[in-house]
């Protein structure tokens, strides 16, 4: 068999289980998206585009090097000491993606002496970095803080848990609280992942924490990011491939973060946020975040209902296993500071007439 008839009866299976994807260009101008994680609409800022474009003709369109070669501009230095004193944290470290700073974080403390224990919905980079970590791994039942002592209790060693604050496809919440007291108890790191906690503004936890996120949602621009204590920073600075071994964050993006960084701390940014916690008030009341999942169970059901909604002007995208657990195939809702009230009026009138 060739390589190219293998790769056909691959595509085949994938085709067969009704999981084919493809990249299709959305025009935003004839329709309504509810897909972007850009959740206070700060990608078309004016001024995080005008810094981005700035820093282009400062600093030229591509960092050139890895961080630790020849690639550190000052912009980087700026960012990283916002990022540092938003978090509350000595130091923070700027990554090209919040992929890489999650495998960083995990390969970095997932020694060969330590177990991670991780939430059975955290984020695929953080699954792949538990793979290439030389850790032991051990998944807890999501968001279950009983299930993880038990299993804290039964390993000896030092512990690492890793969880999403804000679960990528459900939209729920960590119980932050109950597993930082946890953490305490057994002196272990908790590493916590702020992708998508827009909503939910940093707050001082009582154990050690080190805290990922990205640039690429709620700052709409690109990259990742680590934040902790000065040593742990040191540490990834020198151990960590997904650091060393890439070039660094480009200027424009650089430079973007740190304006939508601004714009995200200021009166502003709170502004953004009071009309987004309106719209998830609308369509789901209390929820706390501006994920919102619609389950249809199998892939057919949620393909199909993409489309009903696509053919009435509404993008939103059917996420399916491997994305999400097998029989619960969904709309995945996302929410921004840009969508209107009328928009969302017709979302939920169009969701529920087209379920019914
Ligand atoms: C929870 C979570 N962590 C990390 C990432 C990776 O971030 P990035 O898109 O910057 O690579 C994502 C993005 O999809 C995510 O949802």
């Amino acid at each position: 068999m060739t390589w190219n008839t293998w790769t056909n009866t691959q595509l085949e299976h994938v085709r067969a289980d009704n999981r084919w994807r493809e990249a299709l260009a959305i025009d935003p101008s004839s329709i309504v998206s509810f897909a972007s994680n850009d959740y206070l609409a700060l990608s078309t800022h004016p001024k995080v585009c005008a810094a981005a474009i700035d820093a282009i003709q400062r600093f030229g369109a591509g960092a050139t090097a890895s961080r630790l070669v020849a690639g550190t501009r000052s912009i980087h230095d700026e960012l990283e000491l916002a990022i540092a004193v938003w978090q509350g944290t000595q130091r923070a470290l700027a990554f090209s993606t919040g992929y890489q700073a999650n495998l960083a974080a995990m390969t970095v403390f997932g020694a060969s002496d330590v177990t991670i224990f991780s939430d059975e919905l955290n984020h695929a980079s953080i699954i792949d970095g538990c793979r290439l970590a030389n850790a032991r791994v051990v998944v807890y039942r999501h968001c279950d803080v009983e299930h993880l002592r038990s299993l804290m209790q039964a390993h000896d060693g030092r512990q690492l848990v890793v969880t999403d604050a804000v679960f990528s496809m459900d939209g729920d919440v960590a119980p932050l609280a109950a597993l930082a007291d946890l953490c305490t108890q057994r002196d272990a790191l908790l590493v916590l992942d702020e992708a998508h906690a827009v909503m939910q503004l940093p707050t001082a936890l009582p154990c050690e924490t080190l805290r990922v996120g990205t640039l690429s949602k709620s700052l709409g621009a690109h990259g990742g990011w680590i934040a902790g204590s000065r040593a742990m920073i040191e540490l990834l600075v020198n151990r960590a491939r997904s650091f060393i071994f890439t070039t660094a964050l480009a200027p424009a993006d650089t430079a973007a973060a740190l304006a939508a960084l601004r714009i995200y701390t200021s009166e502003e940014g709170a502004a953004l946020r009071a009309h987004l916690s309106a719209l998830i008030d609308m369509l789901k009341p209390a929820h706390p975040s501006p994920i919102i999942p619609f389950v249809l169970g199998n892939e057919h059901a949620a393909l199909a209902m993409a489309a009903r909604l696509h053919e009435q002007g509404i993008h939103i995208p059917a996420i399916r296993p491997p994305s999400v657990p097998i029989g619960t195939s969904r709309l995945r809702i996302a929410l921004s500071a840009q969508h209107s009230v009328p928009q969302v009026a017709t979302l939920k009138r169009l969701l529920s007439s087209l379920s019914a």
